[in-house]
């Protein structure tokens, strides 16, 4: 039992109301069983009161926590937090309320004005000793339980307000993000404050952050950081690389990059130039390759070297055959090519024996050789030397071209009396052959003796300039 330490009834009419009779002061005091006879008392006066409003000797009696006002003739709320000391411990501040306090955390924000300001709620006089400070009602079991205001729409909060029930009271607050301005609570415009790195968007009771393109929102929602585009799908058609807030991108080698800037076409490297291949440039996608017509290899990546299919073992040559290699092809010529009255004396030596009557105006001897030119050869071009195998003392040597150069495209000039060079005169475009009878004619110094020699020259003249 609370027992307080002056009694709450002091009632002094100023119109010459009478002071309650003071015999009935001890009841005041903490003597056991005093409450049983004050509700007795109580229940005596609320049936007598109505008949009797001026009964001078009437006792009124308020609940805890509120004191007799004679002025207003009503019950007024007794602001404990200015009389019981450190009515809240430690960090908590009091907040008085009506027919009690409240102890809340210093951070707790509480408007005070919808219930501070207006006139105080009607508090009737204690009816009963079970009955229940304002905001709390009786249960089943004659407790006092919390009314929660909130849920029952017993509040008076404005609506763009919250309204938070509190024992025995509830509270009007604003939202989070919101800010009261009056009575109304306003969103507050927390763009102002820079929260956000880029760009902010206020929202109604918050705000959002957003980023530039290239960026995104950092785990701390404010910040932007830098977007991987490469590994976030960029189109890129072939290379793509990140960069602050963007990306680039790039093409393979052999590529160029499109105007949109990020296709890869094709670079047409033949197109650039005739020197890439020594035949043929054959654009393909991201490179080059250079072909060489048949009878050819690639040396190197341009250059176009001839097969020689005799070396090779490419040829089709038979046994009775020699393989004869020239620019771009082959021949595969008789071992034995010596036609009567000449005998074959080796591989490619004929003789007309002197025995034979037929040989008399005839070369002695005939050999066969064979060589090839390129096309287009710049002249005059020294192409093949002939050489006298035998020397005589006092013989002297002259060289001709005895057939085969109908339309001058040789010519031999002497070297000296044991040797000459065939020169090619013109430029020649294959593919073309010639037989040379390249004619070596010895005579003693006397004029006595003559002998001729044939050096049968096959010149194979190849389709390219290579
Ligand atoms: C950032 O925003 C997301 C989505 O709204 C949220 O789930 C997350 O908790 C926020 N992070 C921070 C640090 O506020
Ligand atoms: C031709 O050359 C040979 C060898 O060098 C020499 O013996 C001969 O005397 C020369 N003849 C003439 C006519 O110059």
């Amino acid at each position: 039992m609370h027992c307080r330490s002056q009694p709450s009834r002091r009632s002094r009419g100023p119109r010459g109301r009478r002071r309650p009779n003071p015999r009935m002061l001890p009841f005041a005091s903490c003597l056991p069983g005093s409450l049983l006879l004050w509700a007795l008392l109580l229940l005596l006066l609320g049936a007598a009161s109505p008949q009797d409003s001026e009964e001078p000797d009437s006792y009124t009696e308020c609940t805890d926590g509120y004191e007799w006002d004679p002025d207003s003739q009503h019950c007024r709320d007794v602001n404990e937090c200015l009389t019981i000391p450190e009515a809240c411990k430690g960090e908590m501040k009091c907040i008085n309320h009506y027919g009690g306090y409240l102890c809340l955390p210093r951070s707790a924000a509480v408007i005070n004005d919808l219930h501070g300001e207006g006139p105080p709620p009607p508090v009737p006089p204690a009816q009963h000793p079970n009955s229940c400070p304002p905001g709390y009602e009786p249960d089943e079991q004659e407790s006092c339980v919390d009314v929660d205001e909130c849920a029952q729409a017993l509040h008076d909060c404005r609506p763009s307000q919250q309204c938070h029930n509190l024992p025995g009271s509830y509270q009007c607050a604003c939202p989070d993000g919101y800010r009261k301005i009056g009575p109304e609570c306003v969103d507050i415009d927390e763009c102002r404050y820079r929260y956000c790195q880029h760009r902010c968007v206020n929202l109604p009771g918050s705000f959002r952050c957003q980023c530039e393109p290239g960026f995104q929102l950092g785990p701390n929602n404010r910040s932007c950081v830098d977007v991987n585009e490469c590994d976030m799908g960029a189109p890129c058609e072939q290379r793509c690389f990140n960069s602050y807030g963007t990306f680039l991108c790039r093409c393979h080698q052999g590529y160029e990059l499109h105007r949109d800037g990020f296709s890869c076409s094709d670079i047409d490297e033949c197109s650039y130039s005739s020197y890439l291949c020594q035949y043929r440039c054959v654009n393909e996608p991201g490179r080059f390759s250079c072909h060489c017509p048949q009878g050819y290899q690639l040396l190197a990546t341009r250059l176009c070297q001839d097969i020689d299919e005799c070396e090779s073992g490419a040829h089709q040559c038979s046994e009775a055959q020699t393989c004869v290699n020239f620019y771009g092809g082959y021949r595969c010529v008789d071992t034995n090519r010596c036609l009567e009255p000449y005998v074959q004396v080796s591989d490619n030596r004929c003789l007309c024996p002197a025995s034979n009557p037929l040989c008399r105006e005839q070369p002695s001897s005939i050999v066969h050789r064979y060589m090839s030119i390129t096309s287009e050869r710049s002249v005059p071009a020294d192409v093949f030397q002939i050489q006298a195998t035998s020397v005589y003392p006092g013989a002297y040597n002259a060289f001709q071209i005895r057939a085969g150069n109908s339309q001058g495209d040789f010519y031999i000039r002497q070297i000296n009396n044991v040797s000459a060079m065939l020169v090619l005169a013109r430029p020649v475009t294959g593919p073309r052959e010639y037989v040379l009878d390249l004619e070596m004619v010895t005579m003693n110094s006397l004029m006595s003796y003559r002998a001729s020699s044939v050096l049968r020259l096959t010149v194979f003249v190849g389709a390219y300039t290579f």
